[in-house]
């Protein structure tokens, strides 16, 4: 990992041997994809994401680490990117890849400056409000189902309380929230709504600074508003969007990924008979197992440098691999096992850029909240198909079930 003089700017990646990164094998099994991967070609693998474009994914913990660890060896800037001209016309990954004046790519004091405020403005957050507030939207959405002994938790539940709870905290008025919610969804889908829908999210978002500024309120964009590091309204605009957006979509791939895990595996069946036991011990576990966030575009290389044996050049795009390095045998030695209990996965990222502190607590409650609430409220819950018959979306970037669908004795609602 030693940097070296060659600054010859062009994609190293695209080697003969280089690995087409898309297809089944990942999408339902990426344990054995990152296993076959890490055999054959160590822990940075050379790749080509769609339209044969080449890029270096990172699977080793110890080298995402090390990525993540040095921001002036590898930074964040897409513009650094040595490949854009290889990129086909509407290409896929755009969303990715194109560059925005956000904290997500910012740099140097300018990302610190803007970090800083995101931290304090999420800090201020009360735990135990948030946890009440989830409450109250968890046992809404229960109640549209209850009474029909039958759901698909991931739809009816799991994708929808994370929005709700982050409009509350971001202090949208609830007359905006479906449409904003909607166009989040479209601009994460990466379909062809998705640039009216990133248009109309910019004109929310700027509705919403206006709103704020005129009448401050206790919530996290009034704060930022109010920070010394003296936001203006278009970086707000363009820092609310990331923000609302990563509070509100993996965290609800994490509690269907968790309901999932607690339903299929008979460790959890105590938790789902007897009440909350091991719900944040499951919650851990899909983080090492089944992340929401398998993979990140990720960083570009500053200088030539050497990283797990491959030749690096300037402005090479590394992109990193959380849910391969999770699964590194050198942080889990396929002894152990599970890593319940050990909290030093890479699904917050890792870093300057990594999930800003106190986000992955935040997204924890409202996680927690959730599932134990599901739990209270229907405690005979049960998987109405066969575990192996529960598809994985296929998507390179995110881990999320198709649907959920279960059962349980029809309940009384509670509104
Ligand atoms: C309240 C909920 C959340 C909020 C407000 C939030 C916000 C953010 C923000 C603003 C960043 C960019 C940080 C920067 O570039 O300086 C970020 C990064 C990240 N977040 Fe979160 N996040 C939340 C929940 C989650 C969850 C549930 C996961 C996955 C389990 C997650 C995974 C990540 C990862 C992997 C990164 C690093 C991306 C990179 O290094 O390229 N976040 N988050």
């Amino acid at each position: 990992m030693t940097d070296e003089t060659d600054e010859t700017a062009r994609p190293a990646a695209a080697d003969a041997d280089a690995v087409r990164l898309y297809g089944p094998e990942f999408d339902q099994r990426p344990k054995d994809f990152f296993e076959r991967m890490r055999r054959e070609h160590g822990p940075v693998v050379p790749v080509l994401l769609e339209g044969d474009v080449p890029a270096w994914y990172v699977i080793g913990y110890r080298e995402v680490n090390h990525v993540t660890s040095n921001p002036g060896l590898f930074a964040r800037d897409t513009r650094r990117w040595n490949a854009w001209d290889m990129v086909p016309e509407n290409w896929s990954l755009l969303p990715f890849v194109g560059w925005n004046p956000s904290v997500m790519l910012a740099e140097g004091e300018e990302h610190k400056r803007r970090s800083a405020a995101i931290s304090d403005a999420l800090d201020a957050v009360d735990r135990t409000e948030l946890s009440g507030s989830c409450e109250r939207i968890a046992d809404r959405l229960i109640d549209e189902f209850a009474g029909d002994g039958e759901a698909d938790l991931g739809s009816q539940f799991a994708d929808r309380l994370p929005p709700m709870a982050m409009m509350e905290l971001f202090g949208v008025p609830e007359s905006e929230a479906p449409d904003m919610i909607r166009d989040i969804q479209h601009v994460a889908g990466s379909d062809e709504n998705a640039v009216p829908a990133y248009q109309r999210l910019q004109e929310s978002m700027r509705r919403l600074a206006e709103s704020r500024r005129a009448r401050p309120g206790p919530d996290v964009t009034s704060r930022l508003l109010a920070h010394p590091a003296g936001y203006t309204d278009d970086e707000l605009i363009s820092d609310l969007i990331p923000m609302i957006s990563a509070g509100h979509l993996p965290t609800g791939h994490w509690i269907g990924n968790t309901l999932r895990l607690m339903l299929v595996d008979e460790r959890f069946a105590v938790t789902l008979q007897g009440g909350r036991g091991s719900v944040a011990q499951a919650l851990n576990q899909v983080l090492w197992e089944d992340t929401p966030s398998q993979n990140n575009i990720g960083r570009f290389a500053v200088h030539a440098c050497e990283l797990g044996g491959r030749a690096i050049r300037p402005g090479d795009m590394l992109i990193l691999g959380w849910a391969a390095a999770n699964a590194d045998p050198q942080v889990q030695p396929p002894a152990h096992g599970s890593g319940a209990g050990n909290r030093a996965h890479l699904s917050f990222g890792h870093g300057d850029h990594g999930c800003p502190f106190p986000a992955p607590e935040l997204a924890e409650v409202v996680a927690r909240t959730a599932v134990e609430v599901l739990l209270d409220r229907l405690p005979d819950i049960e998987l109405a198909v066969k575990p192996d018959e529960l598809r994985w979306l296929p998507s390179f970037w995110v881990r999320r079930l198709a649907s959920l669908p279960v059962r349980f004795s029809p309940a009384a609602t509670l509104g």
